[in-house]
């Protein structure tokens, strides 16, 4: 009945729904970006207007255009206005932690964060958007993102579109839920408005000949399996962190939230034709957030809580094919990127092997088992832990063991991965290459190999479950890379970790002296007055409460007898 009634709404919305012009995203390019964070408002449905987050605008932001070996920096304001702190992360680039945004790296209403770095990735599509623990979901989601792409010579040495929004179209993807009110719900379920790039039932202009498409999955739980009408093949030319060694030609490809491919279609002698870009929800399977209906134990579908795209397939883009342009590129190129980049490390390098079981609660009601609370390894994410400390170049195997009953899209900071098996079988070819989201299937085990080469610090990077539910609700961990062959011996000999920093008012001391079990603590404030004194046991975490203290800089100095350190902590709470 569902799927009828969702037929005849499809038949209708295909044929007579107006359809509204693609919005197509400026862009920025370097050395400085400025990008503001934004309230704001849009009227995307009739009647009441709807409260939007923006980056430079009212809803979701510019491209950065960035050229791999430049330098940047980019200049995030934030001006909600409304007391709300934010953070920017840069999704799937390579990035020293202290510029990577995660949720250490706050940025207060009123206040700008000026990260600098040189662009390091390959080629491909990334994106930005905010990562303040718990509200991730809801800034997101309001429209706080946008593209970034990549550019490199390799990419550049290949005929490949790159006029950008006339034979090469970033396309963020995503579905909305708006109340009665005509108001984005924040971690709904019944999201049944798709929208690219902000416009709901869009239709875009391509030109008959070779177009790009770079689609992200900016949704906060849906997954995609999209394909064009007719069962017309594509090529996949890019994954997460760069193009692949070759095209691989499909009709259908599978992304989860926060995942990103490129694809060429091939346009020639379409002229005045349309064609569909769509979502085959129908062929994901059941336990992947999108695809049919749950049943619940007692084999009722959990309807009433879904949305009605879920299992169905639905229209999410229209194509108006037209006069091909000057200097059309005609034909797919098979053969891509040469130059190693799909080269994963050696298995003979690993070093260390670490296991991540997704777990749900221990006696979860069915509705948990389907919607969590979910974690890693049985803990909730936690500022104050760090929960692993990897050293520089270290080469390592992580192991996704899902043994909850719903897929998760696994997200990794700082590197880009390379999948080695999902349930004992290789990857596909288009999910062989770059890649920093990858879904773990209900009850499924993935590995993949990785090595944390370039950046340490003491700043944690972040992984987590890009289900944006999920993740601010505690499925998330940390983990600091540190170069221990670069500590001197005085470091190395006497190492300490303090974080968060900022902090919000408790603050954890790891650390270990090799020389004695007793540390001496002693905090003082920007003008020098102790405020704090404690010890702490040598090579056991201690927490510092700050929480009676005003905002502000403090310096935290730790001796253990023959050495001291000095830290400078900021207070935020
Ligand atoms: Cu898309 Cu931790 O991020
Ligand atoms: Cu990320
Ligand atoms: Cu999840």
């Amino acid at each position: 009945m569902k799927n009828i009634t969702l037929f005849l709404v499809l038949c209708i919305g295909l044929y007579t729904a107006a359809q509204n012009p693609l919005a197509i995203p400026s862009t920025l390019n370097g050395p400085i970006i400025n990008l503001t964070m934004q309230s704001d408002s849009v009227q995307f449905l009739p009647g009441t207007i709807t409260q939007t987050l923006g980056y430079n605008g009212s809803y979701l932001g510019p491209t950065l255009i960035l050229d791999n070996g430049s330098n940047v920096t980019i200049n995030v304001s934030n001006n909600m206005n409304d007391g709300d702190t934010t953070t920017t992360h840069w999704h799937g680039m390579h990035i020293a932690p202290e510029n990577d945004g995660g949720p250490h790296s706050l940025i207060l209403d009123g206040d700008t964060w000026s990260p600098q770095f040189t662009v390091m990735d390959k080629a491909s599509t990334y994106w930005y958007h905010p990562h303040l623990h718990t509200k991730t979901g809801e800034q997101a989601l309001k429209g706080a993102a946008g593209l970034i792409i990549v550019k490199d010579s390799d990419e550049a040495a290949i005929n490949l579109p790159r006029n950008y929004g006339v034979d090469d179209f970033p396309m963020i993807v995503q579905t909305q839920q708006f109340d009665m009110n005509n108001q984005i719900v924040v971690d709904g379920m019944r999201d049944s408005i798709s929208m690219v790039n902000g416009t709901i039932d869009p239709m875009v202009d391509m030109p008959a000949q070779v177009v790009r498409m770079r689609l992200l999955n900016a949704d906060q739980e849906r997954n995609y399996n999209f394909g064009l009408t007719g069962n017309m093949a594509f090529s996949i030319i890019g994954s997460d962190g760069g193009l692949l060694d070759a095209s691989v030609v499909q009709t259908r490809v599978r992304l989860a939230p926060g995942e990103r491919v490129e694809l060429l279609v091939d346009l020639t002698g379409m002229e005045s034709q349309t064609i569909y870009l769509m979502s085959y929800a129908s062929e994901i399977p059941m336990g992947t957030q999108g695809g049919p209906t749950m049943l619940m134990p007692n084999g009722m579908p959990m309807m009433l809580m879904d949305s009605p795209l879920n299992g169905s397939d639905y229209n999410i883009l229209q194509i108006d094919v037209v006069t091909a342009t000057v200097n059309a590129v005609t034909s797919i190129p098979s053969v891509l990127v040469q130059n190693g980049q799909n080269t994963p490390p050696l298995l003979t390098d690993v070093n260390t092997t670490r296991v991540i079981k997704f777990t749900a609660l221990e006696n979860p009601t069915p509705m948990q088992a389907m919607d969590g609370p979910f974690f890693f390894n049985d803990s909730s994410f936690n500022m104050n832990r760090i929960d692993y400390n990897i050293p520089l170049n270290n080469v390592e195997i992580w192991e996704l063991r899902n043994l909850t009953m719903v897929a998760h899209p696994f997200h990794i900071h700082d590197v880009q991965f390379f999948i080695l098996d999902d349930d004992g079988q290789l990857p596909p070819p288009e999910k062989a290459g770059r890649k920093d989201v990858v879904s773990v299937g209900p009850q499924d085990t993935l590995r993949f190999i990785t090595v944390f080469n370039d950046f340490s610090g003491t700043t944690p990077y972040m992984f987590h479950c890009h289900n944006l539910m999920h993740e601010d609700g505690g499925m998330m961990g940390q983990f600091v890379v540190t170069d221990y062959a670069s500590l001197n011996e005085e470091q190395a000999n006497f190492n300490l970790l303090l974080f968060p920093n900022p902090s919000s008012g408790i603050l954890t001391i790891q650390g270990e002296s090799k020389t004695t079990e007793v540390l001496d603590v002693v905090v003082t404030n920007i003008s020098g007055q102790v405020i704090l004194e404690a010890q702490k046991m040598s090579g056991i975490d201690t927490t510092l409460n700050f929480s009676d203290f005003s905002n502000g800089i403090y310096f935290v100095k730790i001796s253990d007898g023959m050495r001291v350190q000095t830290k400078k902590i900021t207070l935020q709470q």
